[in-house]
């Protein structure tokens, strides 16, 4: 076999089944092979580059091959590079979580590992679940999440998650939750506008817990950002809401930091947005740089002293996976906290956000962009075929693939969310890097042909 772009192509095919893709779309459109990568670049076999705007499905913080964080994952790789953790611990993981709970809100003091974002949020479900009937709250077994809300695509994350066309067809595999109305300001529950709001719709959650409270374990929220719903970007005055709403009617508060956790909306973590303390944080993706895959889930000690009882009393969480905590993971997670002080990251990137979001601003003038929403180094612009009604695009007129097609052309990675284009920057993004990628954008979004 050769080593031409089409053989190992042809092979890719012949073998692999892509997550969320339509594979027989692979023909016309098939994926790019990368060879290597170097900060926010990658490079595919022809030489060709791309800026990897989306951070690699929003896991990559500081860049690829950073030379940090690659030693601390070569070092660790001599020592250990896995052991199971139950019975065994290592020293990166105590490090690891004496790191995040020193950086977590300080009621959260407790952390289990996981190996994804999906078995972060269910680790959070079921110890929800466990901690009520451990106390003898028995019947508070219910979830509310949102309409527009995505926490994985495991069954119990998928209970909990909104985002119809992901999740509709395996609707009769999942356990019925509540459901509550989206804080989508573009298109307001309430039909207020944003100079007009006064967070209204918080009205759907407290309607279904002053209802439903005594049945209900937890609210799972996405915080400040519903990003795989549409990068919906929603006041921090909502989320303090839902927090005193959580607290008010005694059920627990999940917040699903997988993808807003390390940095991506201008804060260590969104939450601080708010100021809020939830009783649990679920965290993945950038947890390791997007170097390898981890998840973390952060309680608080109420929730951990309802577990810790005598063996036998029902009150075990039994609950685990083959690589949960892995050493190598963990070496790379402290790598990139380090990072984090050394570079600076959270400062610099305050340099670079009101450059970002002004640029961004800038397409809302044209004619198929409807609402642009931005939060941190994430910005997002909603296409609609009519800027009076905001009608959207219909699903068959594909019109994100004509964009993520004109954005490859232009080196940059245009992955769309059904109407929705965004931009999740590794946080190592250079100003001129920056303004190439808004420039690629508007041109993109220009050359798609409407
Ligand atoms: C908010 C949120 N939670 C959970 C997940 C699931 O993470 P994973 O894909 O690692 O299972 C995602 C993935 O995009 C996410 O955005």
């Amino acid at each position: 076999m050769g080593n031409s772009m089409v053989d190992w192509i042809k092979r890719d095919l012949k073998h692999n089944w892509h997550p969320y893709t339509q594979m027989k779309d692979c023909g016309e459109f098939p994926p790019i092979l990368i060879e290597k990568a170097r900060g926010v670049k990658l490079f595919d076999n022809k030489g060709n580059f791309y800026y990897d705007t989306i951070s690699s499905w929003w896991c990559n913080v500081h860049g690829h091959n950073h030379p940090r964080i690659k030693k601390a994952i070569k070092i660790q790789l001599d020592r250990l590079e896995h052991v199971l953790f139950a019975g065994f611990t290592h020293k990166g993981v105590i490090l690891l979580a004496e790191k995040l709970v020193s950086i977590a809100p300080k009621n959260l003091t407790r952390v289990f590992f996981s190996d994804n974002g999906s078995t972060a949020v269910e680790t959070a479900l079921k110890m929800s679940f466990q901690y009520w009937k451990n106390i003898g709250k028995k019947k508070k077994t219910k979830f509310v999440s949102f309409e527009d809300g995505y926490h994985g695509d495991t069954v119990g994350a998928m209970s909990v998650g909104g985002v119809d066309p992901f999740n509709k067809i395996f609707s009769p595999l999942v356990f019925s939750s509540f459901k509550a109305a989206s804080p989508y300001c573009y298109r307001c529950p309430e039909g207020k506008e944003k100079t007009t709001c006064n967070i209204e719709c918080i009205k759907s959650l407290e309607a279904i817990l002053k209802a439903g409270h005594r049945g209900i374990a937890a609210v799972i929220l996405e915080p400040m950002i519903m990003a795989a719903g549409g990068m919906i970007i929603y006041p921090a005055e909502y989320l303090k809401k839902a927090a005193a709403l959580a607290k008010k009617y005694n059920v627990h508060l999940i917040l699903d930091e997988v993808a807003t956790g390390f940095g991506r909306t201008g804060k260590m973590f969104a939450s601080e947005h708010a100021r809020v303390e939830p009783d649990f944080m679920c965290l993945s993706k950038g947890l390791t740089a997007g170097y390898l895959p981890m998840g973390a889930t952060l309680t608080t000690e109420k929730v951990y002293q309802a577990f810790y009882a005598d063996y036998g009393k029902g009150k075990t969480f039994f609950h685990g996976h083959t690589f949960t905590a892995n050493p190598i993971a963990a070496s790379a997670a402290l790598a990139s906290l380090a990072v984090f002080k050394e570079e600076n990251t959270l400062r610099k990137i305050k340099t670079l956000m009101p450059i970002f979001h002004k640029g961004l601003a800038k397409l809302k003038n044209l004619s198929i962009v409807g609402d642009v929403r931005c939060i941190g180094m994430i910005g997002a612009v909603e296409l609609v075929k009519n800027k009076q009604t905001r009608k959207p695009f219909g699903l068959n007129e594909r019109i994100g693939l004509k964009i993520y097609k004109e954005g490859l052309k232009r080196n940059i990675i245009l992955r769309p969310l059904g109407n929705v284009i965004y931009l999740y920057l590794p946080l190592c993004i250079k100003e001129y890097e920056l303004k190439f990628i808004l420039a690629q954008t508007s041109c993109s979004l220009q050359s798609a042909g409407i």
